[in-house]
Formats: structure tokens, sequence, C-alpha cells
């Protein structure tokens, strides 16, 4: 039993999970075995499979009755009176932890109304149908596994972070009326679940964002350790240096990164100090190769990838990703010069544009501020610096 235990977990009582037969929530019924749980409906649409079977022998085989049940959570006239059938000659529910999901990622701009299905039905969907199902029932928690990415985004995963977001505040009307409530935004876990199955995305989160996954046993020792939680709590470790670079990272609930974001700028440096050392003639390549790099890590996508001649928009870049990228271009040439392109450009015309700002520095500020006012774009302070 974990010692910092305060997660309420008792022998005659039964925890339902959903979600419970595979991934982190299955290593979710392990844990709360571990805390002392002996009874357990698991949750999942497939049910037992030769996939999960060793696994819930295992813990049968230590005493626990874990019944698997075979049912689509967002399906209430099949859930429901199959739930409440097993539950009949079971000890009372007590706690629900919710963790089905179904990720279905696409950009937001191509998303079509299936693919907000995919991932709703299981989470918001599933959330609201335990939390009726559940107020016949007495209690202790009322768990759901949210994310992250409510808090930071994640592009392609629009769908995902609006359900999720859509959890979270159900379980905060939940707290509003009295009743358990908690919504755990997990960051990246490495030996269960998801990202085990898609380590191009478990890459591009810690890239992007810095996200330092947890194991599975790291993030739930956490969590079930919690003492007297709001009804949200982010679970995460991240490298703060990168994270910082995120443009939501620069809301007020994340000052506190405001002295990581320094450190970024240091390591920025180094791309105008190779630009400043270059010879006139190999700027140009320098700055392509460069906007190539950091629209790759923007997309998600490989360095090879990068249409240089292709307009940013049709190669994915949407509102969010264009904030993204006007920071990454105040970064490269540490001055204002946001509002410089726009999404029908393509990243051969950015990069001219940028270059020919620069040759025209020669102390000729005017007429630099000309040719910046001329093209929207701001890029004196860099420019100026340099003359
Ligand atoms: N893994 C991570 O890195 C991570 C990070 C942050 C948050 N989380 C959250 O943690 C939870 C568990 O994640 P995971 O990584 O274990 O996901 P996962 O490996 O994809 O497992 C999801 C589980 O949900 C079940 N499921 C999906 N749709 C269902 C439905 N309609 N009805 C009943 N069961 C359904 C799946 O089984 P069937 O296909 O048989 O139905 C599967 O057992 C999710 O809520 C996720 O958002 C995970």
């Amino acid at each position: 039993m974990c010692e910092e235990q305060t997660l309420n977990v008792v022998q005659e009582a039964t925890y339902l999970i959903s979600g419970g037969l595979s991934g982190f929530g299955l290593a979710t019924a392990e844990a709360l075995v571990k805390l002392g749980c002996r009874h357990l409906i698991l949750v999942s649409r497939r049910g037992e499979t030769p996939d999960n079977k060793a696994s819930l022998t295992l813990l049968r085989e230590t005493g626990v009755e874990v019944k698997a049940l075979a049912c689509d959570i967002s399906d209430a006239s099949t859930f429901i009176p199959k739930a409440q059938d097993l539950l009949a000659t079971m000890p009372p529910l007590k706690g629900i932890i919710h963790a089905a999901a179904c990720l279905k990622d696409v950009l937001i701009t191509n998303m079509q109304e299936r693919d907000l299905k995919v991932s709703m039905a299981p989470k918001i969907g599933g959330a609201m149908i335990l939390d009726q199902f559940s107020r016949d029932y007495a209690l202790d928690f009322f768990i759901v596994y949210s994310s992250v990415t409510t808090l930071l985004g994640n592009p392609g995963q629009g769908n995902y972070v609006a359900s999720n977001l859509a959890m979270e505040n159900l379980v905060a009307r939940r707290r509003n009326q009295g009743l358990p409530g908690l919504a755990l935004g997990f960051g990246a876990i490495l030996d269960h679940g998801m990202l085990t199955r898609d380590p191009k995305t478990l890459k591009s989160l810690q890239e992007r964002t810095g996200l330092v996954p947890y194991t599975a046993e790291e993030a739930l020792n956490l969590a079930f350790s919690l003492e007297d939680p709001p009804a949200y709590v982010a679970l995460f470790a991240a490298d703060f240096k990168k994270l910082a670079r995120l443009p939501i990272a620069r809301q007020p609930r994340f000052s506190p990164l405001i002295l990581a974001q320094d450190l970024q700028r240091e390591a920025q440096g180094s791309f105008k100090m190779r630009l400043e050392k270059a010879a006139p003639e190999d700027r140009g390549n320098l700055i392509l190769e460069e906007l190539k790099v950091v629209l790759a890590r923007i997309l998600h996508t490989s360095f090879e990838q990068i249409q240089v001649h292709q307009p940013l928009q049709a190669m994915g870049l949407d509102s969010l990703m264009g904030v993204e990228l006007s920071l990454a271009l105040e970064d490269m040439f540490s001055g204002n010069i946001a509002g410089g392109f726009n999404a029908q450009m393509t990243l051969a015309e950015l990069s001219v544009r940028l270059e020919q700002a620069l040759e025209q520095q020669s102390g000729q500020t005017d007429m630099l501020d000309e040719l910046g006012r001329k093209h929207g774009v701001t890029v004196a302070p860099l420019l100026k610096e340099q003359a």
C-alpha cells in the first residue's frame, strides 16, 4: 500500500474504471488494488481479451473480484443496466475513475463532425452518463482522466482537448453541487497507454512542449496522494525552458515560467550570431534553413517534409501555429516582427522578405522602416542594432 495514500479506498466497496482493461486505465486498476481495493468493475468495448487476460488473472489470483464489462460507456441504455446487474451482487459502489478515451487526430481546419464525435463520445459522453448513473450511489470519489493539453493545447488534437475540457467543467459542476469530483490533467505517460502506441506524438510533445513523461506508477502515486485537491489538478513534469516557448505560456497563469523564457532566448541567440557571422551571400540560405527547422517543429513534421514553395496554410499552418511562428520569428531576430507574414505566403517568400530587410541595413534605417511598413514587417530593431 502506498504510504502517502490519501485516496479513500476500502476493501468492502466496489470501484469502477472505464477504459480499465488496457493502458493507463489498467495500470490504475492495479494501483487501486495496491491501495487495498478488492472489488473492481472494468469497462471497455472489447472487455476481456487475450491482451489483458494475464493482467486480470494476476489480479484475481490475489483474491480481487474483477468483473470485465464489455460495453460502450457512451451508450447509457446498455451500460447502465449491465453495471446495475453487476453491482447487485457486489459491495456498494464507492468510486469511479473515468479513463476511457479514443483519439482521432486531425487539424482543426479539416475537422468533421464525425472526428469530434470519436473523441467526445467516450470522454464527455461517457462522463455525463457516469455522472447521472452515479447519483444513485454514495461515492467517495469521481475522477476523470483529462490531459495537460487543456492547458497547453496540442495541434491536431482540438477534439481531444475540447472533450477533456468539457469533462473538467462537468467535474466543476459536480463540486458546485456538493458531489465528489476531480479532473486530473496528466502529462505524458511513458510506459502504458496511448503514447506507447504513438512514439511520434510522444516525441513531438517532448520537443514542442518540453513535457517530460512520467511512468504510470509515478503519475498515479502523485494522483492518489493529493491531499484535499481542488476540482482540477494538472500533474506533469516539463522542461520549462521549452514550455516557455509556447504562445500560451504567456498567459498570467504561466508567469512563473517567464524566468525560463530568458534561458530560451539565450539559446535562440545562437541563430542571430550565426547570421551576423555569415557572409552576406550565405544569409538567405541560412534564414531559409532556420525557417524550415522552425516550421517543421510547429507542424509536427520532419525537416524534409517542408515544401518551401507551398503556401503556409496549405502546409497545415492554422491560427494557433501562426502565433507560434510569429513568436519564433521574434526570437530569431530578437525583435518584434510579428505580423510580418500571412498564411498565403510561402516559406521561400518569407525568407526573401527577411533577407531583403537585412540587406538594407547599413545604417539606412529610414529606408528600412519604409520597407518594413510596405511589407507589414517591423524589422528595425535587429537592423538598427547591426548598423
Ligand atoms: N497515456 C497517456 O500518456 C495519457 C496522458 C494524459 C491523459 N491520459 C488519459 O488517460 C486515459 C487513459 O489513457 P490511455 O493512454 O490508457 O488510453 P488508451 O490506451 O487509448 O486506452 C483507452 C481505453 O478506453 C477504452 N475505450 C475507448 N472508448 C470506449 C468506450 N466508448 N467505452 C468504453 N471504453 C472505451 C479502450 O478500450 P476499447 O477500445 O476496448 O473500448 C481502452 O481500454 C485517457 O482518458 C487519456 O485521455 C493518458
